[in-house]
């Protein structure tokens, strides 16, 4: 048998870790100012509030939080129930109808 090194092992564990932490912390960087939101009109007064107020970043706080609502009520429930596309936001059917009483 020849002698392992743990502590080399050890050692480059931790500088893999170590690469990705740094990587994560980039990908949170923003961009300057919120993004404003797509459209002019929203059918949801919350939205069209969010909207002039932050752009889609208010927007998404306002979903995160009707998501959140949803699921202490017990649904399953996620952006990509009422947004087909995650990209330009493109809603489904449903979309209006079910975000409504998370609101
Ligand atoms: C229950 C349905 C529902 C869920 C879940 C939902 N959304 Fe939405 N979202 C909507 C509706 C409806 C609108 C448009 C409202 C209107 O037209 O009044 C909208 C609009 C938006 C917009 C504005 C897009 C634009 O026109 O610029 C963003 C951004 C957005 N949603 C992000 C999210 C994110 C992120 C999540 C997950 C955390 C999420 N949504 C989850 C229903 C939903």
């Amino acid at each position: 048998m020849t002698p392992s090194r743990p502590s080399l092992v050890l050692a480059s564990l931790l500088s893999v870790c170590a690469v990705f932490g740094v990587a994560a912390s980039f990908g949170h960087a923003r961009a300057d100012g919120p993004k404003p939101c797509n459209k002019t009109s929203y059918e949801i007064a919350q939205v069209q509030a969010a909207c002039s107020a932050g752009g889609q970043d208010a927007v998404k706080k306002l979903m995160k939080a009707a998501v959140d609502k949803g699921k202490a009520a017990g649904k399953e429930i996620k952006c990509a129930s009422c947004h087909s596309s995650l990209k330009d936001f493109t809603l489904t059917p449903n979309a209006v109808a079910d975000l409504r009483p998370l609101l």
